[in-house]
């Protein structure tokens, strides 16, 4: 199900805890190019090869959806890459949030990348309202987080990410049995982590293939 109607449809007002998301970057990216057939492993994913305009209009839809459903005072961490962050940090503040730090993914191993290959994502951390609002429950966590990527080999996912890096935020941002939401699903890495730390879980995804990846991986850690 698409985020911006499934949201409008199922998520009221200032009801949601925390909201953890991996949106499209827009980079029309498929996977890492496999070396015997050259080709992508995977499709591109929805809503990741529009002009900018209508890449634009679709992170405003969703941005403001979050917004609305996210309580006062709450967090929101967003993943996005250097080549992107520019134009939805000034989109997450367009719709009312106030950007609070930016985390850098360390993936600890390269991946691809022209001239200097990346080893690095971005993840913009956000509250809604600007007074008082809620503090991440450590103060002992740097805005730097090593964590390994999984390898390109591995993945089922273009753009699978690992389950602890959900879990930080989670963890950070949230208490047991708070309700967590996630706009773009993909595989379940949050619905995992949220799960892992008893989290009430909220998730969208457009694919139905990747949808029902997400129920068989909660199926597995349920049992
Ligand atoms: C960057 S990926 C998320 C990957 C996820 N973090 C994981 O580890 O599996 C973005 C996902 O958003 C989905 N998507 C794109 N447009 C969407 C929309 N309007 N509503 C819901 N899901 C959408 C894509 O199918 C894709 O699986």
């Amino acid at each position: 199900m698409c985020c911006i109607t499934g949201s409008e449809q199922f998520l009221e007002d200032d009801s949601v805890d925390l909201i953890v998301t991996d949106p499209p970057f827009n980079l029309g990216f498929g996977g890492t190019t496999q070396t015997r057939t050259k080709k992508p492993r995977f499709h591109i994913i929805e809503n990741d090869k529009l002009s900018f305009r209508d890449y634009q209009r679709f992170s405003l839809q969703w941005l403001r959806q979050a917004y609305r459903i996210l309580k006062p005072k709450h967090h929101i961490y967003v993943c996005i890459d250097w080549r992107m962050y520019p134009f939805l940090f000034r989109w997450m503040q367009r719709v009312g949030f106030h950007i609070k730090n930016l985390i850098v993914w360390d993936k600890v191993s390269f991946g691809m990348g022209w001239q200097y290959r990346f080893q690095h994502e971005l993840v913009i951390f956000a509250v809604k309202g600007a007074h008082k609002v809620r503090r991440v429950s450590t103060r002992n966590t740097p805005d730097i987080w090593k964590i390994k990527r999984i390898p390109g080999n591995q993945t089922c996912h273009p753009t699978e990410k690992p389950t602890e890096l959900f879990e930080i935020m989670i963890q950070n941002s949230s208490q047991p049995g708070e309700l967590v939401v996630d706009f773009f699903t993909g595989i379940g890495a949050s619905m995992e982590a949220a799960f892992n730390l008893k989290r009430d879980f909220y998730g969208f995804e457009i694919d139905t293939g990747y949808y029902n990846d997400t129920i068989k991986r909660y199926e597995r850690i349920h049992i």
